[in-house]
């Protein structure tokens, strides 16, 4: 069974993800910070790990073995805030990606593809 993380899970987009790969049968996990995202759009019984893709031990220590892919939707995306902070809203989407590729060479924590929109 393929195994996939979506980080951001809990958004609008996130969480269509979430639900198109748990009607295909397939292992998921979300990684959320919650600020925007709601638990209550998660299909009940996909494990949630709460915290901030920004925070690089957590999400390694998040990455469960096998991972096949990383669909990474974790932003924030409220124009005004993005125009007054843009580093803050640009950084989640750069520091994660860089985390996320840096799990690639670990031995067992190999994720093979990393999805960003
Ligand atoms: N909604 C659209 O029409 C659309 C279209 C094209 C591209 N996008 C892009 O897709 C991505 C997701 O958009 P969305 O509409 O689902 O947004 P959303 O706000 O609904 O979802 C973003 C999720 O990321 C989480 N999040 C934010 N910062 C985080 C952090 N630091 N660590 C962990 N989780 C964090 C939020 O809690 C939320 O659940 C964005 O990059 C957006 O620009 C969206």
């Amino acid at each position: 069974m393929n195994y996939y993380v979506v980080t951001g899970g809990a958004g609008f987009i996130g969480s269509h993800i979430v639900d198109a790969l748990i009607a295909k049968g397939s292992g998921v996990m979300v990684f959320d910070d919650l600020s925007s995202g709601k638990r209550g759009s998660l299909p009940i019984g996909v494990p949630l790990i709460v915290g901030d893709v920004r925070d690089a031990p957590a999400v390694a220590t998040a990455l469960p073995a096998g991972t096949d892919t990383v669909f990474h939707l974790a932003a924030q995306i409220d124009v005004r805030r993005a125009v007054e902070e843009w580093l803050q809203k640009f950084e989640p989407r750069v520091a994660a990606i860089a985390y996320l590729r840096a799990q690639g060479p670990r031995r067992s924590r190999m994720v093979s593809r990393l999805i960003s929109c």
